[in-house]
């Protein structure tokens, strides 16, 4: 028996679980259930990742502690998990007890080893916020090519990177002012001392090829960059004990809370932590995205030989999802919440669907709407349950065959087949082990077919015959529930009860169930409906259009300063002279296009009572006229009125904008009231 430790990467308590985070820890999930189906000892252990500027930010947003908001985070990640019967033998925080001991251990060993020098770091500082700006939180000027509205690390314009304090004109986007250089005192571990280990480490097979490859390629052909891991405060995180006002990144902790996690376990069970973490006996697997490699295999195992803690024995490298080939996408309603698609489908489907995308490389996965449905409905509802919905109605009052029928050595084949399936789970190829099931179904189906149970059981003479069919059929279903146990557990678990067995063994595939009772046979799996795909990305574009606008920040905002140099400020004037212009507010009664003319709209605008005046406005590009209608707009209503080919204009609606499409009516707020003047 082995014995495994399996962690997938911390989601971050700032958000949501999403169909993106589920490849992973789905294909984590059944990697641990195939583990112990096969009577290995594996525990699979996860924690929320809490620290970090970005819970602040929220934090304030909303007006609630940090504390208030990791608990809410950390209960509806876990039931979106459990939802998706991904299980967990402990689920934690990285803002435990047990983690902050780990953290401090770790420590203390890198100060031992020398790893740890200062330096003094310039950073930006909202003073309004009270914190210092992560890069993506600030915004400016490049400091090469002068683009505007550029990111705190690099040029999206000409590709320069900078640190945030060289931007110019930077502005925070957390609150839209100009933030101050702070210079303060940083931390940083010296991974270069362990430079041999990890040029070893990196390429002894613990990581995929192209992984490993790529680290020798970018980052090991040189010497390694000092790691920035503390951050001054104000900042969420723990306290750094030699350091006072200063705390750990974000980042140092994270994977710390594995441990932290397998600690609080270890003390829940009655366990010790060193029989997990510093044993020869423990193999330990990470699953992680390729996004996030470089700290999983450099700075990581760095951390855990210097304190003596195991080596990854695995690390599990994965891709990123798209969606019908596109990146997942808020506006296109692609970036599905699990709560959201678990409110229209079965967990099952995308547990199957991502197995059968899975390989050992590490490549993007396409979550494929079409084919997501085909595949559902013809794999699982067609050939795999439809085994067992087809036969088990026969024999409810006969039960099985005493004794296994002749089958042509069907069920011997599948039987034979185990070992080749399991050792495609065991190497995380998911699609081949899903490919080499169908095949199997494949077989089974046309056996039912060819011996047509629905026709035996019209004639009593063939009632042994009826049962033996059926038991064969039966046996093969079981068999294929068994293989894709590690995938669909709510399957095995009611092909189980069909049977009066717990399906829990990689072996019980091995020889087949004869002669008990068969229970009432109930409805296994409903087909897909499109229909419900179609509903869950109409409610995700709704959900994150309404999101964006409640959330209209200045990280949103994007003021170049096109329009300004376009069009500079005019010569001074005097009040007097402002107020000579007479601004009102009116409301839109009526709008026509004017056929004859390209660019105008014809207004009937009210000033409130029996007052209104016809206007021609040049909007046409940028307004349907009948959703103007009932708008509120500004009028210059003292315009002296001029005679047009169409009509008179008795005024002028103000607009911005260069013109064309891109015109925008000035629309006076809410609760304005027609007839009122604008000053
Ligand atoms: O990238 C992320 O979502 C991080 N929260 C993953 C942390 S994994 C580990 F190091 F804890
Ligand atoms: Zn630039």
């Amino acid at each position: 028996m082995r014995k495994l430790l399996v962690t997938s990467a911390l989601p971050y308590a700032n958000g949501p679980i999403h169909i993106g985070h589920l490849v992973e820890y789905l294909q984590t999930d059944i990697w641990v259930r195939f583990q112990k189906m096969m009577g290995n000892q594996c525990l699979y252990f996860c924690a929320d990742d809490t620290h970090g500027t970005a819970i602040t930010i929220r934090a304030q947003a909303e007006g609630r502690t940090e504390e208030d908001i990791i608990n809410e985070m950390s209960l509806a990640h876990q039931k979106d998990f459990s939802d998706f019967g991904i299980e967990f033998d402990n689920y934690g925080s990285t803002n435990s007890e047990e983690s902050r001991a780990v953290c401090h251990e770790i420590w203390k060993s890198l100060r031992d080893a020398d790893m740890v020098i200062e330096q003094d770091i310039d950073q930006l500082f909202d003073t309004e916020k009270g914190v210092f700006l992560a890069d993506r939180f600030v915004r400016g000027t490049c400091p090469k090519c002068d683009s505007t509205n550029q990111p705190g690390d690099n040029c999206g314009n000409c590709g320069a990177t900078y640190t945030p304090a060289e931007l110019v004109n930077p502005v925070s986007t957390l609150s839209g002012t100009t933030p101050e250089v702070r210079t303060a005192k940083h931390l940083f571990v010296q991974i270069e001392k362990l430079h041999g280990f990890l040029n070893e480490w990196t390429q002894s097979g613990t990581l995929p090829p192209e992984s490993a490859n790529y680290l020798k390629n970018f980052f090991l052909n040189e010497p390694l960059r000092d790691w920035d891991i503390s951050r001054p405060g104000p900042y969420f995180g723990f306290e750094i004990p030699d350091s006072p006002g200063n705390y750990w990144y974000v980042w140092f902790d994270a994977p710390i809370g594995y441990i932290g996690s397998t600690s609080q376990w270890c003390a829940a069970n009655g366990e010790k932590l060193e029989d997990w973490w510093k044993s020869d006996d423990v193999e330990i697997h990470h699953f992680i995205g390729k996004d996030i490699q470089y700290f999983h295999t450099l700075f990581w195992p760095a951390m855990l030989k210097t304190s003596g803690y195991s080596l990854p024995t695995k690390v599990h490298i994965h891709g990123f999802l798209t969606v019908d080939g596109e990146k997942m996408s808020k506006s296109r309603g692609t970036f599905v919440r699990a709560a959201k698609y678990l409110e229209h489908l079965n967990p099952a489907y995308l547990r199957y669907y991502y197995a059968t995308k899975l390989s050992s490389k590490v490549e993007d996965l396409d979550l494929n709407l079409e084919e997501f449905v085909a595949r559902v409905n013809s794999d699982l509802v067609g050939k795999v349950v439809n085994l067992a919905s087809r036969t088990a109605k026969f024999i409810q009052e006969t039960g099985l065959s005493a004794s296994y029928p002749e089958d042509g050595g069907l069920f011997e084949s599948f039987a034979d087949r185990g070992d080749d399936i399991a050792a495609a789970y065991e190497n995380g190829d998911y699609s081949k082990a899903m490919r080499m099931i169908m095949e199997l179904a494949d077989q089974a189906n046309p056996f039912v077919e060819n011996n047509a149970p629905w026709e035996l059981r019209k004639d009593p003479d063939n009632t042994q015959k009826l049962q033996d069919v059926c038991t064969v059929s039966l046996n093969l279903f079981r068999t294929l529930a068994i293989y894709l146990a590690p995938v669909l557990p709510d399957l095995a678990e009611k092909a189980g009860e069909l049977f009066g067995e717990e399906l829990t063994s990689w072996n019980q595939a091995k020889s087949p169930k004869v002669g008990g009772g068969i229970a009432k046979f109930k409805h296994m799996m409903q087909r897909v409906e499109a229909k419900a795909i179609e509903t869950i990305i109409e409610e995700s574009r709704e959900e994150a259009a309404a999101a964006a606008k409640a959330s209209e920040t200045p990280s949103n905002w994007d003021d170049s300063d096109e329009a300004i140099t376009a069009t500079p400020i005019a010569d001074e004037i005097t009040i007097d002279d402002f107020l000579k212009v007479d601004l009102r507010v009116a409301r839109v009664i009526e709008a026509n296009e004017v056929p004859e003319a390209r660019k105008l709209v014809q207004l009937t605008l009210s000033l409130g009572g029996d007052e209104t005046r016809n206007v021609f406005a040049g909007i046409k590009a940028a307004y349907e006229p009948a959703d103007l209608v009932g708008k509120l707009v500004v009028l210059v209503a003292n315009l002296a009125p001029r005679k047009m080919k169409f009509g008179v204009s008795e005024g002028m609606v103000i607009a911005s904008g260069p013109g064309g499409e891109d015109i925008h009516l000035i629309e006076p707020g809410s609760g304005a009231k027609p007839g009122q003047r604008v000053s």
